[in-house]
């Protein structure tokens, strides 16, 4: 049951910290050493890997693209990423060095199910990162992760898209320690990293009255925009989606470097927009960002600025100000989209709308 929220949606915001713990929880020694049981793919075939190639739908696809920063970055094996509907009608060149790594909360996606089925029909090999144990996609994979954040109810993904971001994570970091690009002392320093994020989450939701504060405030806008960088693109992503299938309002992420090549346009008096601050530790990132902001503000748009603690540029041109603790750049996605799904959440709410039941929606989409 819903244990005293009004909607499933709030309780599975909730229960992030935990989500993301237990999704962790049993997958390292504490040298740093990782184990991941349910891997099914052996250490040589890991290393045959030349190529990945991340597949699913929705709020799993932003997941992917999150994934993918880390899986370039950590492992320097080539990663795509790529909407499952789109995957297999492109020809895409696959073959036995390829691994496919598909995202679903349900498993039961048909687009993302499909996807596998042409995958392995091409003889790559199929991962999953899946949060239904027993569901159709992992049955049909090579091996699976599967993400523990428990049944989740509520139509939109909430805890099932932390979860699915620290199992890529989790992913990766395997990957590097099997190419032997990354050593058990750094694995440790970034799991010890990844582990204190529940803490990071749990700031977020207590700190959440004043996105509830601001979702009033915002409750008749026509029209909301996100913006981000590097990572922070998908949790802009992730936040305009939130926001279109709970408060049927129409919403846009960006990536913010692509403002001056188009989006500015749709700047104009009073249009929020919420941008996402990279780490000050990412100076060029983070510089630019601040500039983007500037420049939106100069031409009408009420900001809503989430960054780190600390960082001050940003101050002068917030209108609204979300502090995020600091954490590393990879990592900011568990924290910084947190804030989004409450607005998201609190708006609908605001607006008289069945938010765990949004129209047109269902949980699993079992047709392609
Ligand atoms: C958004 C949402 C959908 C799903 C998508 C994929 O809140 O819930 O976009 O993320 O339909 O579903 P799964 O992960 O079950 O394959």
């Amino acid at each position: 049951e819903k244990g005293g929220y009004e909607w499933f949606m709030l309780k599975e915001i909730a229960e992030q910290p935990r989500a993301v713990a237990d999704t962790l929880l049993g997958r390292h020694s504490i040298d740093g050493h990782l184990q991941l049981d349910e891997m099914r793919l052996s250490d040589d075939e890991l290393r045959d890997v030349d190529k990945v190639i991340i597949v699913a739908a929705g709020t799993s696809y932003y997941a992917g693209m999150t994934a993918k920063y880390a899986i370039e970055h950590w492992t320097r094996i080539h990663c795509e990423v790529e909407l499952a509907s789109e995957f297999r009608y492109r020809d895409p060149i696959l073959d036995r060095s390829t691994l496919v790594v598909t995202i679903s909360q349900s498993g039961e996606t048909m687009d993302t199910l499909m996807a596998i089925r042409y995958a392995r029909q091409q003889r790559a090999r199929v991962l999953s990162i899946c949060n239904t144990n027993g569901s159709t996609i992992p049955r049909e994979s090579d091996a699976v992760i599967y993400t523990h954040a428990g049944p989740e109810v509520a139509v939109a993904s909430t805890k099932g898209f932390l979860a699915q971001v620290v199992a890529c994570y989790l992913l990766a970091l395997y990957m590097a320690q099997v190419k032997g690009v990354k050593y058990g002392d750094e694995i440790a320093s970034l799991i010890a990293e990844l582990e204190k994020t529940p803490a990071g989450i749990q700031r977020m939701l207590d700190e959440g009255d004043q996105v509830r504060k601001l979702a009033a405030q915002l409750a008749g806008s026509r029209s909301i925009l996100f913006l981000g960088r590097h990572v922070g693109y998908p949790v802009a992503l992730e936040g305009a989606l939130k926001l279109k299938e709970l408060a049927y309002i129409h919403a846009e992420g960006f990536a913010a470097g692509e403002l001056k090549h188009g989006p500015i346009a749709l700047i104009e008096e009073g249009v929020p927009v919420f941008i996402v601050v990279p780490p000050k530790a990412r100076d060029q990132l983070q510089e630019k960002i601040v500039s983007n902001i500037q420049e939106i503000r100069a031409r009408g748009a009420r900001t809503i600025v989430l960054a780190e603690d600390g960082d001050m540029d940003v101050v002068p041109f917030a209108d609204h100000l979300i502090r995020l603790p600091k954490v590393p750049t990879l990592l900011q996605p568990l924290v910084a989209t947190v804030p989004l799904q409450i607005f998201a959440c609190e708006l609908a709410s605001q607006l008289g709308h069945d938010v765990d039941q949004p129209r047109n929606l269902a949980k699993s989409v079992t047709v392609e």
